[in-house]
This record gives structure tokens, C-alpha cells and sequence, in this order.
């Protein structure tokens, strides 16, 4: 009877062998039950209990999130436009020199519709030598010839995230030579913190639009969208009248509609094998308001030049949705419609298309054959 018992504990030993210092396995080959009965029992009886609960924990999460999402519009707006995320609480958007390494950026408040919103002027590089100067650039100089991108970032973070700032860069100051205008949305950045929805974002769009062409000839400005932005600047471009429209409309990593996006979203992977799926997650996105998104339908209303950026290796928003924009886009659309695609090696995902040699060249040809 001590025998087996004996062998029980030795058995359950092996099994735990990883947990065990050498020390202690020595001290269990001579034999020392105390070791064995004390030492050894609790923490693998504990550790599986623990085990046990995680997994529990993980799997009432796991059945909650679908339920949340369709019966609560607050959750679904947090997981769209995220603009609680803030990977740089220590930056300064009104100091976007110190930083966030702009040089010669003017930051500026655009007030619309009782909502303020938080906007940068990063000029082009021709410029940059007259900030030495005391008289430094207003928000509102576009005294020269330069083109002028308006760009709408994507959801969460700020106008100030590390991909943005690097494709302001690119525009302001490669060959480009442009004048860049980022603003942020409501409820995201410096701006008023309003709850943001489709149609709030459609307005702060709308909002900068109007301010940046009682600037300029419309003739100058091209809207560039990423991600979510591209949604935002569909809805902005699709509504335009002809005479009213941008030199051009740039659509980094689109997508179709937010159902789509959602259900092609790489994490929804855990979902998608459900038999409600579309219950849960599309009809909801796509039968509120505030989470309307469909570029789909508006696209072919642009009036402009439109060209599409995509990435194959883009697991956020996978590149048969650019696709299918473009050829809707093509279908509908009476003006140039071009879809430029970049290869999987190049490593762009979701955010980095900005890091291609070649963009430059190829924004510049596009933006410039539409004059
Ligand atoms: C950011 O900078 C502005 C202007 O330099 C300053 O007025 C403001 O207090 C700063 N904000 C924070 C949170 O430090
Ligand atoms: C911006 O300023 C930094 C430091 O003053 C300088 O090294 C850099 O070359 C400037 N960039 C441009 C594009 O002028
Ligand atoms: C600074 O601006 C003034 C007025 O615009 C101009 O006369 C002067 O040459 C500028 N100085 C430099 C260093 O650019
Ligand atoms: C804007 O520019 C276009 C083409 O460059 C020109 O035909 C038009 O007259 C300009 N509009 C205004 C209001 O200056
Ligand atoms: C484009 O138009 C053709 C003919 O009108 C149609 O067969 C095709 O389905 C359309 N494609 C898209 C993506 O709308």
C-alpha cells in the first residue's frame, strides 16, 4: 500500500519534472516524501486550477464579444473608430516640430458645427527656409504653386501616428513638394472630445473642406484617405458637385463597406465559422447610422481622379477589397480610375505603402495629368 502510493507520487513527480529545480529532484530521488507530499502536489493542483479558470475566463469572453456587439451601440462604435487609442500620451500636438519632427508645421483649430477640430499645415520643402525666419508661415499661407494633399487618417490614434507623420513627410518633403493639411475627427487627438459617428466625421470632413477651398482653387487639392479615412473620403468626394470637386481622390488600403471590412478582418477569423455571423456583426454595422460606411455605393459619385493604393500583404484590409472598389470604380465612374498594387515582398501591410521609393513618382504622375 506504500508502495503504491509511493509510486503514485513518483509518477506525478515525472509529470511535474519542468517545475522542479535539479535540487529538488535530487532531494526526490533519495527518496524524501515530505519533498514530494508539500512541495510538488499543490502547485501542479494549483496550476491546473488556474489553467482552469483562464480558460473559463477566456471562453465567457469569447461567447460575450458577438452578443456586446449587437446589442450595444457604444461597444461597436469603440471597436470602428477606436479613437480611445493613444500610443503617445506624451506628445504634443501643438508642438508637432519638438515632437513629432516637423519642421515648419503651423497647428491650427478649425471650429464647425460646435465641434473643434485639431489640424496641422505642414508646408513643402521650397518653404521650409522662411520659418528661420521670425515671421514664421500662417495656417492659412498658400502663397506659391505647390499642391496640396488634405488627408484623413484612419481609425484610432491621432493625426501625430508614426505612419502618418512618415507619409506627411513623403509628401512635403520628396519631390512632392506639397503642402499637407491633417486634421483629426472628433473624439480623436486635440479635438473636441465628441463622440464620433459616420455622419460627425462625414461633417469634420466637410468642415476642413470647406475652410481649405475658400483658400484655394479646388484645383489644387487632393484628398488622400487611409483605412477608415478612405470611407470618410468617399463620403466627403461622392457628394461634391463637379465644379466643387478635388484635383484628384487617393485611397490608401480601402475597403468596400464596414460589413465587409469586418468580416474580412484578420481577428474576426475566430467568429466567422459562426452561423449567425452576419446577425451578430454585419447587420448591426451596416443598419446603424453611426457605423454606415459604404464606399461601395458612393464611389462611383467621385468626380474626380481616383486612384487606389493597396498592399497584398494588407491582412487588416485585404487587397480583394480595394479590388472590388476598383472595379465598381471603373464600372461606374466617367473620370480616370487607376489601381496601383504592391507586391508582397515589399512588406507594406496595412500602414506602410508611404516607405516606396516609387510613390512619389507615381502620386506626382497621377495628381499632375489630371490638370
Ligand atoms: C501643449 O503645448 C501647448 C503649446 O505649446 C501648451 O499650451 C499645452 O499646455 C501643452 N499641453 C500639454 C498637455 O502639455
Ligand atoms: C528639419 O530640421 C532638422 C533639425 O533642425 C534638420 O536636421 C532636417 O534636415 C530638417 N528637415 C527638412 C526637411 O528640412
Ligand atoms: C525674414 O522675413 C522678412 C520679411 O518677410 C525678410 O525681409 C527677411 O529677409 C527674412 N529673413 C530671412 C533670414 O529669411
Ligand atoms: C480654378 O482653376 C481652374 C483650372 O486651373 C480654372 O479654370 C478656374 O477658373 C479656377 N477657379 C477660380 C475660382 O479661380
Ligand atoms: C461592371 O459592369 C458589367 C457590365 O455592365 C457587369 O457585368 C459587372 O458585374 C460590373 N462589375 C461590377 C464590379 O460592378
Amino acid at each position: 500500500m506504500l508502495r503504491r502510493r509511493k509510486m503514485n507520487a513518483e509518477n506525478e513527480a515525472n509529470a511535474d519534472t519542468a517545475l522542479l529545480s535539479e535540487k529538488q529532484s535530487d532531494v526526490r530521488k533519495n527518496g524524501s516524501k515530505r519533498v514530494l507530499t508539500y512541495y510538488k502536489k499543490p502547485i501542479g493542483a494549483r496550476f491546473a486550477a488556474f489553467a482552469l479558470r483562464l480558460i473559463l475566463f477566456a471562453f465567457i469572453i469569447y461567447i460575450s464579444i458577438p452578443f456586446l456587439f449587437r446589442f450595444s451601440p457604444t461597444f461597436r462604435r469603440s471597436l470602428i473608430f477606436m479613437n480611445y487609442i493613444n500610443l503617445q500620451p506624451f506628445h504634443n500636438l501643438s508642438q508637432p516640430e519638438m515632437h513629432y519632427g516637423l519642421n515648419c508645421t503651423q497647428p491650427f483649430f478649425i471650429h464647425a458645427n460646435d465641434v473643434k477640430l485639431g489640424a496641422w499645415h505642414i508646408f513643402p520643402k521650397q518653404r521650409i527656409h522662411e520659418c528661420a525666419n521670425e515671421s514664421r508661415l500662417a495656417a492659412e499661407d498658400f502663397n506659391d504653386d505647390r499642391p496640396v494633399f488634405l488627408y484623413f487618417h484612419g481609425n484610432g490614434g491621432t493625426r501625430g501616428g508614426r505612419h502618418r507623420v512618415g507619409l506627411y513627410k513623403v509628401l512635403a518633403y520628396s519631390s512632392l513638394n506639397a503642402h499637407v493639411i491633417a486634421i483629426d475627427y472628433r473624439g480623436y487627438g486635440d479635438s473636441s472630445n465628441v463622440s464620433p459617428s459616420a455622419d460627425g466625421l462625414e461633417l469634420d470632413a466637410n468642415a476642413i473642406y470647406s475652410w481649405l477651398s475658400s483658400k484655394i482653387n479646388v484645383s489644387r487639392i487632393n484628398v488622400w484617405g487611409h483605412s477608415l479615412g478612405t470611407a470618410i473620403a468617399v463620403r466627403l468626394a461622392g457628394k461634391l458637385l463637379k465644379e466643387s470637386s478635388p484635383n484628384s481622390v487617393i485611397l490608401d488600403a480601402p475597403f468596400t463597406n464596414v460589413a465587409e471590412a469586418a468580416f474580412s478582418y484578420h481577428l474576426a477569423v475566430v467568429y466567422r465559422w459562426w452561423p449567425y455571423f452576419c446577425w451578430f456583426f454585419s447587420e448591426p454595422l451596416e443598419q446603424t447610422a453611426e457605423t454606415a460606411f459604404d464606399s461601395l455605393k458612393l464611389v462611383g459619385n467621385i468626380k474626380s481622379p481616383l486612384l487606389i493604393l493597396h498592399s497584398m500583404d494588407d491582412i487588416t484590409v485585404p487587397i480583394c477589397l480595394g479590388q472590388k472598389l476598383y472595379q465598381k470604380a471603373l464600372n461606374a465612374s466617367n473620370s480616370e480610375v487607376k489601381m496601383v498594387v504592391f507586391r508582397e515582398e515589399l512588406n507594406y501591410g496595412h500602414k506602410y505603402i508611404f516607405k516606396d521609393k516609387e510613390l512619389p513618382k507615381i502620386i506626382e504622375e497621377f495628381i499632375s495629368k489630371t490638370n
